[in-house]
């Protein structure tokens, strides 16, 4: 750089430095991994597990089935082992920033049993040796085994001990690409996105149990003594109408006639039968009102809670410095792509809307590559069938044969083959 360009330099670096400190307070991307070529660079393949033959392997593909056949992730290969690799991210805290981790994942497999998270590390991790003892900050992303579990994780580290999330939370289970996003801010509450739609949200506080609750329930608390919690009472301004008590239970049936037969001299005087008298109310109840004192149920009441001491920096995860997939697989074929780590969940929320601009001709692919799927197993299933067939076959031939050899038999020797067999 020679010396008149410095006048030049003098004004644009002060420019630049503006727009980029302008530009960073707005948001930054702190790793981007899209998985294009010459993302070996950057990421490295562990050796753990590998003397034992346990270690598996990634391929750089876009899966069977994709929305672009070029875009390629990275897929696990090789059944019943252990994944780990990881990349190195320029390190960052998330305090008082939002931190938004995202990426995507494609379960191609019938996985049986397996994860699919990525983890945040933080520290220094030789890469090389990493795998699943080796601390991490943040573990997200779906895990599935059986028909039963389909977890989405979100484990955090605080002061090295981890917290998975309080909630059951779920992660998709088709075949298709799906975007997992964790957003964390610094006021401590968090946002779970898939596909871009919001799985639950809450607070550090209240949905780990990393700290004891703020408030707490007063064990000792009793209801006052004056607590009027009747909703309804007796009027005491109703008062009992005269003469209530002298109305009597049962009238003469007015309807009632003298039957003409009636014979005085045998039967006594005729008297009509005795009738519910639609007049008598029971015994007299005060009319119930509502308690112009009552006060509602009474609740035990919530109280700080003394084991509680606030951490304003519960949300801080220790420096970030690497990011890794560790991940062990019955059936491997799972594809990750789509990493990203910022801090604006807007420019999240585009990436997923872009890839995602090929979601149809995806889930068209799938739906292509099921068709094939399918007509081979029923291929397969044909097979099966004609090769039973012709055994069944083959069976009856020998028994027909048998049968005529029998009766040749017969004929020759007079005498049935079963009493020859019997005879044997
Ligand atoms: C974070 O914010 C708090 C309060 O606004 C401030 O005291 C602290 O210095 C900030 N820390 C960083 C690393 O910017
Ligand atoms: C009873 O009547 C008195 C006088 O009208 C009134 O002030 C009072 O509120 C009434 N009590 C109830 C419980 O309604």
């Amino acid at each position: 750089m020679g010396d008149q360009s410095h006048g030049k330099l003098d004004l644009i670096i002060p420019v630049l430095l503006f727009s980029l400190l302008f530009h960073s307070s707005l948001s930054e991307i702190i790793f981007e991994e899209r998985f294009e070529d010459g993302w070996q660079s950057r990421w490295v393949k562990s050796d753990w597990k590998r003397a034992e033959g346990k270690a598996g392997s990634f391929k750089h593909t876009a899966g069977k089935w994709a929305g672009d056949p070029d875009d390629k992730g990275i897929q696990t290969s090789s059944d019943a082992k252990h994944f780990a690799i990881s990349a190195k991210v320029p390190e960052f805290t998330n305090q008082n920033r939002t931190l938004v981790v995202q990426y995507s994942i494609k379960f191609e497999q019938e996985i049986e049993c397996g994860g699919g998270y990525i983890k945040l590390l933080s520290g220094f991790v030789n890469q090389k040796k990493f795998g699943g003892d080796t601390p991490y900050s943040l573990m997200f992303g779906p895990d599935l085994c059986g028909t039963d579990t389909k977890k989405l994780h979100v484990i955090l580290s605080y002061q090295g001990q981890n917290y998975p999330v309080k909630k059951d939370l779920q992660c998709e289970t088709d075949k298709l690409t799906h975007f997992y996003t964790f957003i964390l801010r610094p006021d401590a509450t968090y946002s779970i996105l898939v596909d871009n739609r919001e799985r639950d949200s809450g607070s550090m506080y209240s949905d780990w149990d990393i700290l004891p609750p703020r408030k707490i329930k007063d064990v000792k608390a009793k209801k006052p003594a004056d607590w009027d919690d009747r909703e309804y009472i007796d009027d005491p301004n109703d008062s009992k109408p005269e003469g209530y008590d002298s109305i009597p239970r049962e009238i003469p049936d007015p309807k009632a006639k003298e039957p003409d037969d009636w014979d005085d001299e045998e039967n006594g005087v005729w008297k009509p039968p005795m009738i519910p008298n639609p007049a008598y109310k029971g015994p007299w109840k005060r009319r119930r009102i509502k308690n112009p004192n009552y006060k509602g149920k009474w609740k035990t009441p919530w109280i700080d809670n003394p084991e509680f001491e606030d951490d304003p920096d519960l949300y801080v995860l220790k420096p970030i410095k690497y990011v890794g997939i560790e991940v062990w697989q019955v059936k491997a074929g799972s594809v990750f792509d789509n990493i990203l780590i910022c801090d604006d969940p807007e420019y999240a929320k585009q990436v997923v809307q872009e890839v995602f601009a090929n979601r149809e001709i995806e889930k068209e692919a799938f739906e292509e590559a099921e068709k094939v799927r399918k007509a081979q197993e029923e291929e397969e299933a044909q097979r099966a069938r004609e090769e039973g067939e012709r055994r069944r076959r083959e069976r009856g031939h020998d028994r027909r044969y048998r049968d005529r050899y029998r009766d040749k038999y017969r004929r020759h020797h007079h005498r049935d083959w079963d009493d020859y067999h019997d005879e044997l």
